[in-house]
């Protein structure tokens, strides 16, 4: 195909000897089929940030580590510099956390680099060669759910151990292919540590995968694993291969409606003694 005016400079270069076709066109980025070094890849070119959708970008930017105290500067300002800054940082985010992902036993594709807001990656694809599905279009077994699913709360553990969470995981985010699940589109992924919302994330996500695996293995719903995995990395005892369980016991104590009750009578007592005491200050006439 003719090659998209996005990818000119990758051509140039070397980085892509040929562009094959276009594969998907999303919210954040469109994503093309490539060859480059003798492989077919893809490349996946992200919008420019007035064309994007992404709600809220504030809150995954949260705790976002800025190298240079200068950029830090600049962004907060919102200057056309920090701008910029801010847009390369979202690209290079997604470039960073598949590295950090592929090195932590997450299932990612492949990166290849980021270079001029295109990511270079490996395509996913089936045993038979072909683009692999998305999770939202494959029906399973309920064994298969059950054990797609472990395989996810293990992913998401793992990613987390690695300081990060997802912040979009969904059955559109994760391709299948003849080996199980692969995560995908992390350009929002969140810092775990310095991110308010990154319990709040970690929730959804683990919910929303939950929920589409519960369609095939019904018993799935109403398990607690997101509880369970934030549980045990506040109090530092999450592993990479911590065995989760689905189960997770209130620990705050159940409100002592005993020692609450004796309160208010205590209190009561005391004002209507203060009461008393008022009244025998009172002059009697
Ligand atoms: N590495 C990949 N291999 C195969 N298909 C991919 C790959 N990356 C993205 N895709 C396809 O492109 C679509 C859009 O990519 P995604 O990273 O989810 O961006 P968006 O932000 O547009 O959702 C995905 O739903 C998937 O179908
Ligand atoms: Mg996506």
């Amino acid at each position: 195909m003719k090659t998209p005016k996005r990818l000119q400079p990758l051509l140039e270069d070397g980085l892509i000897d040929e562009v094959l076709y276009q594969l998907m066109s999303g919210k954040e980025a469109t994503v093309y089929v490539v060859r480059s070094c003798g492989e077919i890849r893809c490349a996946k070119v992200y919008k420019e940030a007035n064309q994007r959708s992404f709600k809220k970008a504030s809150q995954y930017q949260e705790g976002r580590k800025v190298r240079n105290s200068r950029r830090a500067r600049a962004m907060s300002k919102g200057s056309r510099f920090g701008r910029n800054e801010q847009e390369q940082t979202w690209q290079t985010a997604e470039v960073d956390a598949l590295y950090r992902l592929n090195n932590a036993g997450v299932r990612v594709p492949e990166p290849y680099g980021c270079v001029d807001g295109v990511l270079l990656m490996e395509l996913i694809t089936n045993e038979e060669g072909e683009v692999a599905p998305r999770l939202g279009d494959v029906e399973m077994s309920a064994e298969i759910a059950l054990e797609d699913h472990a395989v996810m709360m293990a992913y998401v553990t793992r990613m987390l151990c690695a300081g990060l969470v997802h912040g979009d995981l969904s059955e559109f985010n994760v391709l299948v292919d003849g080996d199980g699940p692969v995560v995908i589109d992390l350009p929002q992924a969140v810092d775990a540590s310095a991110n308010n919302h990154a319990e709040r994330m970690l929730a959804r996500d683990v919910n929303k995968i939950t929920s589409y695996y519960a369609l095939f293995a019904p018993e799935l719903q109403g398990t607690q694993y997101a509880r369970e995995i934030w549980d045990l990395y506040e109090n530092g005892q999450l592993h990479p291969d911590s065995e989760l369980t689905g189960l997770f016991e209130e620990t705050e104590e159940e409100a002592d409606v005993d020692t609450v009750l004796n309160e208010i009578k205590a209190a009561w007592e005391e004002e209507q003694a203060r009461l008393l005491r008022m009244n025998d200050e009172v002059p009697v006439v």
